[in-house]
């Protein structure tokens, strides 16, 4: 049996891989490198990567047909909120297009499982908290909107097709490797990613959108795959949604505070006007996933210090 991470050289799914393979699995990656990169990827005779799109229909019933998966793992996506909100239609076929395909594959070939990375994306900025699974949902991008579109998709296979089939709602995700390129990317990421270039003696500030006080459900990303392999594994996740988080609510001051004690100094902060919808507060309420013996392992401290230790080692 064959496992398939889609979007496996992205920054979660790469440490998807590089868990599976350690449990002695053999994986195949199917990825675009639109922001994945093999370099993310553990050199291992278990692995095959394949360079292509979840767009390519042709190429996607070649790969199903070629190999038998038993789980699908399903992370591509055009990531990026803010490239929604500009190319609604190319992010689309990708995100929402893209999972649809995979799930005819899915089902065609009989797979035992398929998990879907979805997002807390999908709650919008509805004001009560924390976010439970049974709240109203009010997507407020085309990034949000097609992930709510594709869960329903997702979990709705179950008893339209009889497809064990979960979906995920991913929190704020950090660790090593997640992207710090972009304004856009991960708040965690651009400041870890500063800091080090401060203390490597570059005149470099932090930038804070607002106050600082806005607060974010922040997980570790070896606490994300764990969930993820729950969700492989445990029969009761079959057509049921899951919010993945920590549960604790975190400002991007304490975030800096925390740093602080991990490198010793930070860049100064300057303080910018909020960006145009963002959200002040966001927490998962996670007794769902709890329920099914979820709880995440590492402190926010303990995951900044590790990420912050891989970035500075590259240096
Ligand atoms: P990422 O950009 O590092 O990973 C996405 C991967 O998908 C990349 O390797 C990219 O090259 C690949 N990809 C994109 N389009 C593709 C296509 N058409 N065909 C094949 N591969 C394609 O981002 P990530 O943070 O690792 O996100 C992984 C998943 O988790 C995504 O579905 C994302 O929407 C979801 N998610 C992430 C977060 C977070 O905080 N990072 C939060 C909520 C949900
Ligand atoms: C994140 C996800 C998004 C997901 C959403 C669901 C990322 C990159 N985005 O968006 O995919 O849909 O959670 O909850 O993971 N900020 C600064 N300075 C910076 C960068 C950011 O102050 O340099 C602020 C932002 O304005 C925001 C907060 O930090 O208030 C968090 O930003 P970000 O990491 O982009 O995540 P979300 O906007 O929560």
């Amino acid at each position: 049996m064959v496992t398939l991470v889609t979007g496996g050289a992205g920054f979660i799914g790469s440490h998807l891989v590089e868990e599976l393979l350690s449990q002695g699995r053999e994986v195949v990656v199917l990825d675009d490198l639109s922001t994945g990169k093999i370099e993310n990827l553990p050199e291992s005779d278990n692995l095959t990567f394949i360079e292509g799109s979840i767009t390519d229909r042709e190429l996607l019933v070649n790969l199903f047909d070629s190999y038998r998966f038993d789980t699908v793992f399903h992370l591509a996506a055009i990531a990026s909120v803010f490239k929604s909100v500009e190319e609604p239609v190319e992010t689309h076929r990708v995100n929402f297009d893209g999972t649809l395909y995979l799930l005819e594959e899915a089902k065609r070939a009989g797979v035992n499982k398929f998990v879907f990375a979805s997002s807390a994306a999908v709650y919008g900025d509805l004001p009560e908290l924390p976010k439970r699974e049974d709240m109203p949902v009010k997507p407020l991008t085309p990034y949000g909107v097609d992930k709510y579109a594709s869960e329903r998709y997702v979990v709705n296979s179950f008893s339209l097709y009889g497809l064990k089939a979960t979906a995920l709602r991913f929190f704020n995700v950090y660790g090593e490797r997640q992207d710090p390129s972009s304004p856009y990317s991960g708040v965690i990421s651009i400041f870890i990613n500063r800091t080090i270039r401060y203390l490597n003696g570059e005149k470099i500030s932090i930038d804070i959108y607002g106050d600082g006080k806005q607060t974010r459900d922040f997980i570790y990303v070896k606490d994300v795959v764990n969930a993820i392999l729950i969700a492989e594994n445990d029969e009761r996740t079959n057509r049921e949604v899951f919010n993945v988080g920590t549960g604790k609510e975190t400002s991007l001051l304490q975030i800096i505070e925390t740093l602080k004690e991990i490198a010793g100094s930070v860049p100064p902060v300057r303080f910018l006007p909020p960006r145009e919808g963002d959200i002040k507060h966001s927490v998962a309420d996670i007794r769902k996933l709890k329920q099914l013996g979820f709880s995440p392992s590492y402190t926010l401290k303990e995951g900044l210090e590790r990420t912050f230790n891989w970035e500075k080692a590259k240096t």
